[in-house]
């Protein structure tokens, strides 16, 4: 398996430009699948996962065509298949979200079970009886989860938590319904208003995404669109850490400020200065940074795929903070690989307590998630290197050209293509 090896780096400058976010290219390329004529989707990131989810398109019977480097087209299948492949769908806990499309458009899916990953249990009950609520005989069996319908029929359902695939599955199922669905305690993540705003411009009819309240009227069919998806504020936000954690001065260009305001906010309590543009952020730090506690929560709070590259910054921060994790019961595998790096931090059931540290020392280290190994990569940056971080694997599935962005900005960073 392929691994980086990262040295100390001194302060980053220049400027960066944000990829498409991808979690939002994946849930478009899946609402897709409710189209019945092509969909042309820019920005996309280059990405291991968008990779993934158009051999689940092609399986199904789709044809996912790059006309671009950073563009897709999305052309229907004449007979659409119901069952993504086992070998696809375990690579990628997304995949859940072709449930939804599958159900409203051909009456019926069938996919592998997702089960539990590193961060937690992930389950997909809230999925499930919300497609239940609409009217899906639901069915889990022999490892598989199975919804069939004869037409999906619009009603209320209230999520016991804002979960973000479980409202964007049901979203998406209640696009071809008969009559309206109202989803309550719904997420209100960007990228969820951003999935809306393409099924609208398929000609659904979509009202409230990014409030708790969404009303879905449902529509008899949907054409194609064009749709560029909306920046990355989570690789802004990486960025960003990474920026102020060297003592940088870094311009971080495409970006929404608005999605960023959570973090934004705790990069300026830990003494970075933060300006904000229409659509950039300049982050710069020319003092040492204090620790701040962090509480991850759903949008618009501080979010949890930003825990980790804020624990890198509190271990060399001065003082003594506590990040508290209330998304996932099992986000903090990064603190024992931190450890490693010379961090002092004590998990607590759902807390960390993060002491900082003068320096970090580099040393043998894995990803253990996706965020967790971009968080690596940021403490790698300051530590007394080299730092090598193993199982990349997972940086490749959700940042576009990590390596080369962070070159550009002053990174000594190498690949080194592994057998094992
Ligand atoms: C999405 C994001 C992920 C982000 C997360 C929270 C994608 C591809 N992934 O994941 O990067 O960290 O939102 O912002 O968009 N839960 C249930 N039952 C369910 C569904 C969820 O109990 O039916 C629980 C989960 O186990 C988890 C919590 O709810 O503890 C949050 O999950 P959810 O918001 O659904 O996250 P994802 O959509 O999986």
């Amino acid at each position: 398996m392929d691994k980086l090896v990262v040295n100390k780096s001194g302060p980053l400058t220049g400027e960066v430009i944000i990829s498409g976010a991808k979690n939002s290219v994946l849930k478009l390329m899946a609402a897709s699948i409710m189209a019945n004529e092509t969909c042309v989707i820019e920005n996309v990131p280059n990405l291991q996962d968008v990779r993934v989810m158009a051999d689940i398109l092609r399986a199904l019977g789709m044809s996912v065509e790059w006309v671009e480097s950073n563009v897709i087209e999305i052309t229907p299948a004449e007979q659409l298949e119901i069952e993504p492949p086992y070998d696809l769908v375990q690579l990628m806990r997304a995949s859940i979200v072709t449930m939804g499309p599958l159900i409203a458009k051909a009456g019926h899916a069938r996919l592998a079970q997702p089960g539990g990953c590193a961060i937690g249990e992930r389950k997909i009950d809230l999925h499930l009886k919300g497609f239940a609520a609409l009217g899906a005989d639901v069915k889990q069996t022999h490892g598989y989860v199975e919804g069939i319908s004869n037409g999906l029929v619009g009603t209320t359902i209230y999520l016991d938590f804002p979960s973000v695939g479980a409202t964007e599955n049901i979203m998406m199922a209640a696009t071809l319904a008969e009559g309206t669905t109202i989803i309550e305690n719904a997420a209100k993540e960007p990228e969820l208003v951003d999935l809306a705003n393409f099924i609208n411009k398929l000609g659904g009819n979509v009202k409230g995404a990014g409030t708790d309240t969404i009303r879905i009227k449902g529509v008899k069919s949907l054409g194609g669109t064009r749709h560029a998806v909306l920046p990355d504020r989570i690789e802004a936000g990486t960025f960003m850490v990474a920026a102020a954690i060297t003592g940088g001065d870094v311009m971080i260009k495409n970006v929404m400020p608005n999605h960023l305001k959570a973090m934004t906010a705790k990069l300026i309590e830990s003494g970075a200065e933060v300006e904000v543009f229409d659509d950039a952020v300049h982050v710069k730090a020319t003092t040492p940074l204090k620790a701040v506690d962090i509480k991850t929560l759903p949008f618009p709070g501080f979010p949890t795929d930003m825990q980790a590259q804020f624990m890198a910054l509190n271990a060399v921060a001065e003082g003594t903070s506590t990040i508290t994790e209330t998304i996932f019961e099992n986000r903090f595998m990064h603190a024992t690989e931190f450890a490693l790096m010379g961090a002092n931090i004590k998990v607590e059931g759902h807390s960390a307590i993060v002491q900082g540290c003068s320096e970090l020392e580099g040393a043998n280290v894995k990803a253990t998630d996706l965020r967790a190994g971009a968080a690596l990569v940021i403490a790698a940056l300051v530590a007394d290197g080299p730092t090598t971080i193993h199982n990349i694997y997972h940086i490749d599935r959700g940042y576009d050209r990590f390596e080369e962005k962070l070159m550009k900005l002053g990174v000594s960073i190498e690949r080194i293509v592994g057998k094992y």
